[in-house]
């Protein structure tokens, strides 16, 4: 693949992205109260899109205010006073030549009772991670094994702030089907025991997954973009893969591809790194099943690294370098020899200090 690749256009759906560069979702904790984040939270996306990237994605956004919440201070997008405060920030974006994603998700087992209004954890069964919260020093609980009642009523707040974010003005939504919260938890048989229609075989284990996807792109437009984001590691009991092998990988791609969505966001620690004891990456795993456009994100950082993982992805994503650097892309675009950050360095992003 040429060197230009990575600035040349890409079309997703109806848009023409103007680079393979975008900013991957990343929670920064700035909503208390209302769930707004902060003025200087919300600029930070405009000034990564004022530098050139052609994608950016929100925080994770919760999707209800019963058990979704698994941090302090994180955002929703359900009320219209939310609605009004992403709708300046969504256009500002536009204005750059960017498009806008918001991600949302249900943190499941990862949930923290004690911020969440009705005090609950909820997850496909009541297992909970083995390690410890980082944030209390606690264990998690134990999550009340959901009810077919909570099921749909968890799906209804994806659907909810999924229009949500189209009233605001959104280009696009994700749902967010990795790192070990509600929708992984339904597709891993980790955290998934069930013996019921969602549980047990990898079809049953998709199920929630496909209902969640079904019933949000009801609400989102076909002009808009759907994407879903995977990866085979979770926040808490990192090492664990959450996946059998490399075939059972291939058969979640292979359903999600068969889904009225628009990419698939694949998220590693390192884009390079050989997964499931193959000599391919992840990317080259799922682009073997799949048509979809791919997005891959894990340590890419400078050129050489970004022009290495698009040759088996269509876009990157970067997290920790284009948090920590407002002019990642432009940097890229001009070779400068760049560093790679530790996971430590971008704990800043859950600071009230402004990011550059
Ligand atoms: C501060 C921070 C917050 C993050 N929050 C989210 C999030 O809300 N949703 C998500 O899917 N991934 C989240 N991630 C993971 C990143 O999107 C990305 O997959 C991971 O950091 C690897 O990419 P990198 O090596 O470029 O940092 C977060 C990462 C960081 C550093």
């Amino acid at each position: 693949m040429s060197d230009d690749n990575l600035f040349s256009p890409f079309k997703l759906n109806n848009f023409t992205l103007k680079n393979r560069i975008g900013v991957a979702p990343m929670t920064r904790m700035s909503s208390p109260g209302d769930s707004i984040p902060r003025r200087d939270v919300l600029d930070f996306l405009v000034r990564r899109a004022e530098n050139g990237a052609a994608i950016v994605y929100t925080e994770a956004i919760v999707t209800d205010y019963e058990s979704a919440q698994g941090y302090p201070k994180q955002a929703r997008l359900i009320t219209q006073r939310q609605i009004e405060a992403w709708k300046p920030v969504v256009e500002a974006i536009r204005k750059e030549g960017a498009v806008s994603i918001m991600q949302m998700f249900h943190c499941g087992r990862m949930a923290w009772p004690e911020i969440n209004p009705a005090a609950r954890a909820i997850a496909p069964s009541a297992v909970s991670p083995k390690q410890k919260n980082p944030l209390t020093g606690e264990p998690y609980p134990v999550p009340d094994s959901m009810s077919t009642f909570d099921i749909e009523h968890v799906i209804t707040g994806f659907v909810e702030t999924a229009r949500g974010a189209i009233a605001a003005g959104f280009d696009g939504i994700e749902i967010h089907g990795a790192h070990g919260y509600l929708i992984n938890n339904f597709l891993s048989s980790y955290s998934n025991r069930r013996n019921d229609e969602y549980g047990g075989s990898v079809d049953n284990r998709y199920r929630f997954a496909h209902e969640v996807i079904q019933a949000v792109r009801r609400v989102v437009p076909t002009d808009r973009l759907l994407t879903f984001r995977v990866s085979n590691w979770g926040i808490a009991d990192m090492e664990v893969s959450l996946y059998a092998d490399k075939m059972e990988w291939q058969q979640i791609i292979k359903m999600l591809s068969a889904e009225p969505i628009d990419a698939i966001s694949v998220s590693t620690y390192d884009y390079s790194a050989k997964a499931f004891g193959t000599d391919q990456n992840m990317a080259q795993i799922t682009r073997q099943v799949t048509n979809l456009p791919i997005m891959i994100c894990g340590k890419i950082y400078d050129r050489a690294t970004a022009e290495d993982a698009l040759r088996d992805a269509d876009i990157i994503l970067s997290a920790k370098s284009i948090l920590l650097n407002p002019t990642w892309v432009d940097d890229i675009r001009r070779s400068r020899e760049l560093p790679v950050h530790k996971s430590e360095d971008a704990n800043v992003a859950y600071t009230d200090e402004p990011l550059a």
